[in-house]
């Protein structure tokens, strides 16, 4: 939620800082600005309530805006409703500080209570503003940027990544992090903090992460990092692994389509190097046999996409595994009362790593004793560094607020985990282990052929498109499936959309069924085929419309009962989840495109979602 850059060096700023924000703009869009501090022109800040472009047009698309160095941010409303006046950069009353924020200040209202009693006036309803101005108040009296920064961090409480200007401060700007992502960047005479390294990977691959407490100055010839105590700190550098094409739309009309299409690519950058002569290695994993023999008992702990992964998790791994998986969303783990132990694997799956209710149930998983590992895609994210151990989906930068190929890959590795591990527990035929493995190997060549032809889902979304209500249905791995459609569907589409596992719907659902209603049956778990197919009959007889997803083989079968059937290609039963959710993907897509919404940035979500 939020996303902030800073730079500084010899270019005007301002341009710079609207360009990093137009690829942060997927942590939130609700309203953008920047600050900038020239020698003529003093502290400029610009910011406006609505989508970049807004502040673009204010600036002369940052033309306008003198200056070398500056901060900005892209909001995601959380105190205080998008406006002009609770955008950032907020600025201290005396105007000598502006900051921009991204998290949580938890005790905000008592610090503001403090300030406006020493007479400090307040502009916005933030969180973020009490920065601004306890800054102020502890420079006035100590006359020490650096030191009041410090007092201000002792002070408060919560999620931050902080950029800071000073007036008073013309070659630099502060950083500071706790619990919200930001990193460093290291260009050819600047220097940038960020968010996310999409926002400079167009100036430089040489980034290093700031770890919770650390505070940095940052100027255009180097960076200097100080640690809680506020002594210095060497930085480890990292250089990023992809380049700007990669955050870029190339030629599609949205970031989600280049990411559906991007799929079979990033499955195959996330499968091929992990297998090694018919077996899966994972030479990151510190895992000894013993170790994986010593755990009774695995929890998947997700939130929203990544949480249905785990629900596709749980069925394939109890069955590679023979012992229990429990899947639990993060947000309810972190206040349950889970029964974890050190015999307990409590694996967390997260795209963006920076999910906070996964973060707080990773350090309560960890509190009680239990092993982590975590299944990230953004590399040195806080999840990732924070849990034992870390296996990385490598999908590169996924933009597009609804995810696609991060599902995906996050899907095919859980099935990796789950061979791997059975292999370690001999817990799996050794036939059965080869036919899992070659079927891994053949699925992006499979996932092509579903992509290669998407002109009847489009004929479909526009059959269907202007549905208010939309029912999914399926069993075992197919209802895991429905669960992820129905969330594609209602989050790009805006239409009221339910998952249910098929032999469930009459207990209750079944009542909203009536002539029309669109289901979509999702029958390509084929043990339960015959049951699946009943259940079709049941929703038929009051009148819905099917929409079926099935296998190539049983798709002649299916078509004497569903009247839309969207065939997929036969795999292993376990794998089966990865092509079916294709044509959901795309069927999504196109519903949305049809209805005319903002496919790339639905309304009220944000990308990475750091607040509980
Ligand atoms: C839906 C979607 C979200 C995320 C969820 C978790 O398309 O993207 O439901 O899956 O917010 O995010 P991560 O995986 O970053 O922890």
């Amino acid at each position: 939620m939020c996303g902030i850059v800073g730079f500084v060096g010899q270019e005007q700023a301002a341009p710079i800082l609207l360009d990093g924000l137009e690829k942060l703009e997927y942590r939130g869009y609700d309203s953008a600005g920047i600050a900038v501090l020239s020698e003529s022109k003093g502290l400029q800040v610009k910011k406006a309530k609505g989508r970049l472009q807004v502040l673009r047009g204010l600036t002369g698309d940052g033309r306008d805006v003198e200056g070398t160095l500056g901060i900005g941010h892209t909001r995601w409303a959380t105190h205080g409703e998008p406006s002009d006046l609770n955008s950032h950069p907020h600025l201290s009353s005396g105007h000598r500080i502006a900051v921009v924020h991204n998290g949580i200040i938890e005790n905000y209202v008592e610090i503001r209570e403090f300030l406006q009693s020493q007479g400090i006036p307040f502009q916005s309803e933030t969180d973020t503003e009490v920065v601004a101005q306890l800054l102020e108040y502890y420079y006035d009296r100590c006359g020490d940027i650096m030191a009041s920064v410090y007092r201000v961090l002792a002070r408060i409480e919560g999620a931050y990544a902080l950029g800071i200007l000073c007036r008073d401060l013309p070659d630099a700007f502060i950083a500071a992090r706790k619990d919200a992502p930001l990193l460093l960047g290291y260009g050819q005479g600047c220097s940038f903090i960020a968010s996310d390294v999409t926002a400079i990977i167009k100036h430089t691959r040489e980034v290093a992460y700031m770890e919770d407490g650390e505070v940095a100055l940052v100027k255009a010839g180097g960076i200097q990092v100080f640690n809680a105590m506020g002594q210095p700190v060497e930085k480890e550098h990292h250089t990023v692994d992809w380049d700007v094409s990669a955050a870029e739309k190339g030629g599609f009309p949205h970031f989600m389509l280049k990411e559906i299409m991007e799929q079979p690519e990033a499955v195959r950058k996330t499968v091929s190097p992990r297998l090694k002569d018919g077996r899966v290695h994972f030479e990151e994993l510190k895992l000894t046999a013993e170790d994986i023999r010593s755990f009774s008992r695995f929890f998947i702990v997700a939130c929203g996409s990544s949480y249905h992964v785990g629900m596709v998790g749980k069925y394939n791994l109890e069955r590679l595994l023979r012992r229990p998986v429990d899947v639990m969303l993060a947000s309810e783990f972190r206040y349950a009362d889970p029964l974890v132990d050190e015999h307990t694997l409590v694996i967390f799956i997260s795209q963006s790593g920076e999910t906070l209710d996964t973060m707080a149930a990773l350090r309560r998983a960890k509190a009680l004793g239990a092993r982590t590992l975590a299944i990230v895609n953004v590399v040195g994210s806080s999840i990732a560094r924070e849990a034992d151990q870390v296996l990385y989906t490598w999908a590169g930068p996924e933009i597009a607020v609804a995810t696609t190929k991060a599902y995906s890959t996050q899907l095919v590795l859980l099935d990796m985990l789950g061979l791997f591990f059975a292999q370690a527990l001999g817990s799996v035929e050794e036939e059965e282990y080869a036919r899992i493995v070659s079927e891994l190997q053949a699925l992006p060549a499979k996932m092509e052929t579903v992509l290669a032809d998407t002109e009847r889902i489009k004929y479909l979304a526009s059959r269907y498109f202007n549905h208010s209500s939309i029912f999914f249905i399926g069993r075992n791995l197919d209802y895991a499936l429905g669960l992820e459609g129905s969330l594609k569907l209602k989050e790009i589409s805006y239409i009221h959309s339910e998952a249910y596992a098929a032999g469930e719907l009459k207990h209750g659902t079944i009542s909203l069924i009536e002539k029309g209603t669109l289901v979509v049956a999702l029958c390509c778990y084929a043990p339960l085929f015959e049951k699946s197919v009943s259940n079709i009959v049941e929703v038929k007889a009051r009148g819905a419309d099917i929409l079926a997803v099935t296998t190539e083989s049983l798709a002649a079968e299916l078509g004497k009962t569903a009247e839309n059937v969207l065939p997929v290609p036969d795999t292993h039963l376990l794998l089966q989840p990865s092509l079916g959710v294709l044509p959901l993907q795309i069927f999504a897509y196109y519903v949305a495109l049809q209805r005319g919404c903002d496919i790339d940035k639905p309304r009220n979500l944000a990308k990475s979602v750091t607040v509980e």
